[in-house]
């Protein structure tokens, strides 16, 4: 469906310059390159961190991690997405509860959400799907109500704007506590391989997922929680 080749023909020659240069300054985990990425996304998205990591099935693992939930906690979500989302939900012992999607935008039906909340509900993860965003306000709303967290899967909707009711646009994936994405190569933004990102707006929470994104270490080996390789 999305074509690759045909994508890096028309801009081979910056690409090939860039390639090079990576190659040559020998930085191939993280490095100058992704720190000026990560910079000019976050412009792009007006979000204060945009925290790389390895893929977007990482992103929504470590972004469930830093939620502090426990085992057995329940989490909001659609089914009507690519797996991961549920994937990481069950990975880490937490419970995933289905909740219908609106038939015009096949993303989280928002009229169905309390209803699926139990004592035990600690996180909704609205899944942003075809470049449609899920209506994140009344979204916001519930969750300030029964104080649940809120992570944007936002794979599939990299720069599509939500216009909330007052007309007021934000980014999708930036209206949540943390927002999720993939550069998987047909993604909306893909790179050469797997890669992803976290979007916060809060620094505490960003300081947190930097440090699970790097094996839980903030200085280099000094690990001071659980967390994955996923730089
Ligand atoms: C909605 C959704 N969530 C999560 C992911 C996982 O991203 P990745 O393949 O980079 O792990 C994808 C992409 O495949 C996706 O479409």
């Amino acid at each position: 469906m999305v074509d690759l080749r045909g994508q890096y023909q028309t801009i081979q020659a910056d690409i090939n310059r860039r390639l090079q240069q990576i190659i040559e300054s020998g930085a191939f985990v993280g490095g100058a390159a992704v720190s000026e990425f990560a910079h000019q996304l976050a412009n792009y998205l007006s979000v204060a961190h945009v925290i790389p990591c390895a893929n977007g099935t990482d992103a929504l693992q470590i972004a469930l991690m830093a939620a502090g939930l426990q085992a057995g906690d329940e989490v909001i979500t659609v089914s009507f997405t690519f797996v991961a989302t549920t994937e990481v939900i069950a990975l880490l012992g937490l419970k995933p509860v289905f909740v219908d999607i609106d038939p015009h935008t096949y993303t989280l039906d928002t009229k169905q959400i309390e209803a699926a909340i139990t004592p035990r509900t600690k996180c909704i993860i609205p899944v942003h799907l075809y470049g449609q965003c899920a209506d994140m306000q009344p979204i916001m709303e519930i969750a300030r109500r029964h104080n649940l967290y809120v992570i944007e899967d936002n794979a599939q909707a990299i720069g599509a704007d939500y216009y909330a009711p007052d007309g007021t646009a934000q980014k999708a994936g930036t209206i949540g506590h943390i927002g999720c994405t993939s550069f998987y190569p047909s993604k909306n933004l893909g790179c050469y391989g797997d890669g992803g990102a976290l979007f916060t707006n809060d620094s505490t929470i960003a300081d947190n997922l930097r440090v699970i994104a790097n094996h839980g270490q903030r200085e280099k080996y000094t690990s001071e929680l659980v967390g994955v390789n996923s730089r």
